[in-house]
């Protein structure tokens, strides 16, 4: 670990890698000196401490080859929970119609288990990494039923999971319905179908919905929260809602906390489920403060309210952060930095868990 006044790795570009392995050489600093975090508390004994059940990481199979990741991921202080990044989505699962290969998923799931660390199953039904049977099908509205009802039924009950996000990012920023396949087949009611197949395929695990930028008060936290009460109303099995939080330094939404409980008010648990905050690169001294600052604030948010019962990180090191591959010249969002040296943020959380 190098010290704040350790230069002898500011001056090498910073190599962001993606999902095939393959290099970037985005500098992700300025070339000045950055500060480090300090702290040597442990994140899931202080979220424990806090009255929280997990503090957790997101991670991905490719990392698992990574002998420094993997020891830090299966230190179980530090990590209660994981969540597989990719390898339980539909394209992992059911990439032909009716045969489901848990393979990918099994592997993070026997990792968490030696290691005591709950899993988060994410997801079942999503718009994104579908299997193109699936994304170009044209159904009757009976066909899509079975179809969400089998994957809904087979995934849930593989092995057991903490939770699962049965339905991801079903809405648009406006508050509309997103227009997939399962919308467009089966409206609004594509949800219930598929909370109704997972809690009969796992009658304990907590079902969750899931999206973004329903952080703070807005139409889409709106939606979300309508969503809940209609579905509460009839009946219809609902736990939790994951609040992503995927970040920009320096916009953390001033009505988090507020919006939070607005959530819990409705009877549902609360997850921070992918929390990263991201920079536009260079990374500086100052954007790495904001970010301790803003670490800090989601979690102090969920900390103070006991509805809000744990949180993830979207992976906890920027040498495996999915932001670089997605927007352009952004990155630096996780608490480790690529070398996995913690950054000021680590000691925002630990300040926020305190
Ligand atoms: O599987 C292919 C592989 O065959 C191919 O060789 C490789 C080439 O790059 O791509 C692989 O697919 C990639 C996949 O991750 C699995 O590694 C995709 O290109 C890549 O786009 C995909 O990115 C994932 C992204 O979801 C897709 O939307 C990220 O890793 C994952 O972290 C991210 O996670 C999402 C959550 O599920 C939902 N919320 C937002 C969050 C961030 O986008």
């Amino acid at each position: 670990m190098h010290s704040s006044k350790d230069f002898s790795l500011l001056t090498l570009p910073c190599f962001q890698y993606r999902q095939d392995g393959s290099a970037t050489t985005t500098s992700a600093t300025s070339g000045a000196a950055l500060p480090t975090g300090t702290s040597t508390a442990k994140l899931h004994l202080l979220a424990q401490a806090a009255g929280k059940l997990y503090f957790g990481s997101a991670t991905d199979n490719p990392e698992l080859s990574d002998p420094t990741y993997v020891n830090l991921l299966s230190d179980s202080a530090m990590f209660g929970q994981i969540t597989p990044g990719n390898s339980m989505k539909w394209d992992s699962t059911e990439r032909s119609q009716g045969s489901f290969t848990f393979a990918g998923g099994d592997t993070v799931v026997a990792l968490a288990h030696a290691n005591g660390q709950l899993v988060r199953g994410h997801n079942c039904v999503w718009h994104n990494q579908l299997p193109s049977w699936v994304s170009g099908g044209t159904f009757t509205a009976a066909q899509l039923t079975n179809i969400v009802q089998t994957h809904c039924s087979v995934c849930p009950s593989n092995v057991f999971r903490y939770a699962w996000d049965v339905v991801n990012e079903p809405f648009n920023e406006d508050g509309t319905w997103r227009t997939d396949v399962f919308y467009n087949v089966l409206g609004a009611g594509y949800v219930t179908i598929a909370l109704n197949a997972a809690r009969s395929a796992d009658p304990t695990a907590k079902l969750y919905l899931n999206d973004y930028n329903i952080e703070g008060s807005g139409a889409k936290a709106t939606a979300m929260q309508n969503l809940v009460r209609s579905l509460k109303a009839a009946g219809t099995p609902i736990d939790g809602v994951g609040l992503q939080a995927h970040f920009i330094v320096g916009s953390v939404p001033p009505t988090l906390q507020t919006n939070i409980q607005a959530f819990i008010a409705l009877g549902v648990e609360v997850a921070i489920t992918e929390l990263d905050i991201r920079m536009t690169l260079p990374a500086t001294a100052a954007l790495y403060n904001q970010q301790k600052t803003d670490y800090n604030t989601v979690i102090s948010a969920c900390k103070v309210l006991s509805g809000c019962i744990g949180v993830t990180i979207w992976d906890f090191t920027d040498k495996y952060s999915w932001v670089p591959n997605t927007f352009s010249g952004q990155g630096a969002a996780c608490p480790w930095d690529v070398n996995f040296v913690k950054k000021p943020a680590y000691d925002g959380i630990v300040a926020g868990l305190s």
